[in-house]
């Protein structure tokens, strides 16, 4: 049997003069943006840029511990590849998948450090390590799958899952357990709907790291519970900054693993070149790579080939290890101070973190000590629903202490009531952080202070 192909009337002709038929004309809408962008989270660690710079800009000088950018300069061998490339006139339009020299590089570090076998057809160039979060979610969640992401965590892993309309399940992770996880607690998040489970070691903001064991656990688990189109999207651009002999394990060194995860990495923190913009994905299939290749010609076309050659000798040459020897062993020395310096300080509990550059310290009792919790029970309900406790204490650092930090909201919304923390990012000079030190143990015992700050009513983010 044929089936007949439908034909739809051809709409009529209005008279010239007639009003429209009401069916017909658009719904007026109240924003001016589509209700997708408006759920569309941000990473505070740069919206607080211009509340530093209205400081600076009065003669203070303000403590920068929230970006998560390592304070090194570019190495001098990496730099120079870069401008030799331009002299070259390597600045035109290039592979959108990425430069072949770079991807052979990626493939050969990535398949030599973790083990595992690697072709630069599956590898795919973005500018840094943050847009592959976002495509990977465009790419592998219809509306109400599911995405799991740790919490606290690099904040643009829960914006985008609603942006893509996919659901948010956030991995609740534990102070006691040093902010990691094992299978026995990813476990109940996994449902027939997970499409990506978001895995981040050395992970941001915690600095946690995770051991073989607990590794093990996780990949068990999703071996035997997550659909088989489910990815994980490990998430390894800490993967060079690593404490007291700790080495990088990445899952997909797992037996049956690497056939299932994107490996993330780029040259941000292990080279200090956040500027760059350079990052990759190495996915399971060629197949899968083509359709990341296909949203960078959609999306931006490419990536400066000439940073693509800079990055390839950031990977192969000997001279590198030396830099981030060295950059570890400053990481170390801060870290060391500002671990003992917090739990120095009344309201402070800071552990040691195995990996990345930042410090998650436990506030609780400062927002105690200065009234900063009952403070956020008495703010107007849309500012309490906008701010936490920790936001006011961020604020208060900020403001009337001149030390930028962030809250624990910044890490992940979605459950994040009653959790008080902050986080501190070590990239800043050793006297830099004394400094800061000093000024937050005085404003912990400033409860005046901060009565009057929140008269000021200047609490917002
Ligand atoms: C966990 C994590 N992933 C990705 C990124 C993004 O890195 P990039 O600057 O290379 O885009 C960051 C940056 O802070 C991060 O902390």
């Amino acid at each position: 049997m044929t089936t007949r192909p439908t034909i739809s009337p051809r709409p009529r002709k209005a008279k010239a003069g007639s009003v429209p038929a009401k069916a017909t004309r658009p719904t007026p809408r109240a924003s001016l943006f589509s209700a997708r962008t408006r759920l569309l989270g941000s990473e505070n660690a740069f919206r607080i840029g211009p509340h530093i710079k209205t400081l600076e800009d009065r003669g203070l000088k303000v403590i920068r511990c929230n970006l998560g950018e390592p304070d090194f300069p570019l190495a001098a061998h990496i730099a120079e590849e870069v401008k030799r490339q331009i002299d070259l006139g390597l600045t035109h339009y290039c592979d959108p998948q990425g430069i072949p020299q770079l991807r052979e590089a990626v493939a050969r570090t990535v398949a030599r450090r973790r083990g595992i076998d690697v072709t630069p057809d599956r590898v795919v160039v973005f500018p840094g390590a943050k847009p592959p979060i976002g495509l990977a979610q465009q790419a592998y969640c219809d509306p109400g799958d599911e995405v799991i992401y740790p919490s606290p965590g690099f904040p643009i892993y829960e914006s985008f899952t609603t942006y893509v309309g996919a659901r948010p399940r956030p991995l609740h992770l534990r102070e006691e357990s040093d902010f990691s996880f094992s299978g026995r607690d990813l476990a109940p998040l996994i449902s027939r709907r997970t499409r990506i489970i978001i895995l981040n070691f050395p992970s941001n903001p915690t600095g946690s790291v995770v051991t073989r064991e607990q590794l093990e656990s996780i990949a068990d688990v999703i071996q035997h519970k997550a659909p088989a189109q489910a990815r994980i999207y490990s998430d390894e651009i800490y993967e060079d900054i690593l404490y007291d002999g700790n080495r990088h394990l990445s899952i997909a060194s797992l037996p049956g693993m690497a056939q299932r995860t994107i490996i993330v990495s780029g040259v941000s923190k292990s080279y200090s070149w956040t500027g760059g913009r350079v990052g990759w994905a190495v996915f399971p299939t060629a197949e899968e790579a083509t359709v990341f290749k296909n949203l960078n010609i959609n999306y931006f076309s490419c990536i400066p080939a000439y940073n693509q050659m800079g990055a390839r000798i950031a990977l192969e040459s000997p001279l590198s290890q030396g830099s981030i020897a060295r950059m570890c062993e400053a990481f170390t020395e801060r870290r060391d101070l500002m671990v003992a310096g917090l739990n120095a300080i009344p309201g402070f509990r800071c552990s040691k973190p195995g990996g990345a550059f930042y410090l998650f310290p436990n506030i609780s009792g400062l927002c105690k000590n200065i009234g900063a919790i009952d403070a956020h029970r008495r703010l107007p309900a849309a500012d309490r629903g906008r701010s936490s406790p920790s936001t006011l204490v961020q604020m208060f650092l900020l403001w009337r202490y001149q030390v930028a930090t962030m809250d624990r909201r910044s890490f992940g919304r979605i459950g994040s009531d009653g959790l008080h923390y902050l986080r501190l990012s070590i990239a800043t000079g050793l006297d830099d952080l004394k400094t800061g030190l000093e000024r937050m143990r005085v404003a912990a015992g400033d409860r005046d202070g901060f009565q009057e700050f929140m008269k000021e009513g200047k609490y917002a983010c």
